[in-house]
């Protein structure tokens, strides 16, 4: 999962909207919106197209200045040509793996979405780092959580699930990913740093409306977990037809964790 195509971006997003934790995203907008130094600026991690701005917008985020960061050009421009005219935008071409850059001076809120779980437990260190320096909060949506249930039920679910989750935390140009392990990372480091933290589920929950998302799931979870996991290739394709079969009726539920966590209050000395 080296890199990320507008077309499947385009495809998660509805299922991500649906999924998004609205109290915490409602609470992310609060935070923004609570302090009057001006028009408040959002950095954006791992922007794609823009889903976070869409997102937060579709929320009542207006009159934001929005910092996207990607290390993909054809993403950022594609988010440009959204949404250029209609928000302030800055992008920012750039590598995560590489905090120092990062444009966060008069940030109020860091934000991401289907993100953390691709990074390692360093990144997040470091980005905690750059967040008490400019005691800016985080809004992370979307972390996988390493829960996904099939209906109908597969004798190979399990096997494929764990496989999965395995591959989850291969180092995918971010260092060792944190996978399942993202939400609870994020909670530890910025705890160990004072913040307060907010964690909701934010599952997808997937039915035959999401047939076009489910029927790309699947070759995607099953090329993941073909080699090195000891799977049978005879077994593990007849999951996969035996999943795409039932794509158009069946129902998959794939868990999901938003994160907010927000500075402490500064206190007069
Ligand atoms: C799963 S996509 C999520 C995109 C967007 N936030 C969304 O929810 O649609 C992960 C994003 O992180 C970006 N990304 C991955 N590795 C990166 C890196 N090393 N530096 C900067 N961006 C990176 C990808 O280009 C992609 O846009």
């Amino acid at each position: 999962m080296s890199g990320f195509s507008v077309a499947w971006l385009d495809l998660r997003e509805g299922a991500d909207n649906a999924a998004r934790n609205t109290t915490l995203a409602a609470q992310a907008l609060a935070w923004l919106t609570s302090d009057d130094a001006g028009m408040p600026i959002i950095v954006d991690l791992g922007s794609g197209t823009g889903s976070t701005l869409r997102a937060l917008t579709r929320h009542g985020a207006d009159n934001f200045v929005w910092r996207l960061v990607d290390h993909n050009p054809a993403l950022l421009n594609e988010a440009l040509r959204r949404h250029g005219k209609t928000h302030i935008i800055e992008d920012y071409e750039a590598d995560l793996l590489d905090l120092t850059t990062l444009p966060l001076t008069g940030t109020r809120l860091v934000t991401a979405s289907a993100l953390f779980d691709l990074v390692s437990l360093s990144v997040v260190d470091a980005l905690a780092v750059r967040l008490v320096q400019h005691q800016a909060g985080l809004y992370a949506a979307l972390n996988y959580d390493g829960i996904t249930q099939w209906n109908p039920p597969h004798p190979l679910d399990g096997p494929v699930l764990a496989a999965f989750n395995q591959d989850q935390r291969r180092d995918k140009g971010l260092g060792l990913a944190l996978g399942p392990d993202a939400a609870d990372y994020l909670q530890m480091a910025l705890g160990r740093a004072g913040y307060t933290l907010w964690i909701a589920d934010s599952p997808w929950e997937l039915g035959p409306d999401d047939a076009a998302l489910v029927c790309e799931l699947i070759p995607g979870i099953a090329s993941a977990v073909a080699d090195g996991y000891g799977l049978d290739r005879q077994a593990l394709q007849e999951w996969k037809d035996f999943r795409l079969a039932h794509a158009a009726t069946g129902h998959c539920v794939v868990g999901h964790q938003d994160v907010l966590a927000l500075p402490p209050a500064l206190h007069a000395t």
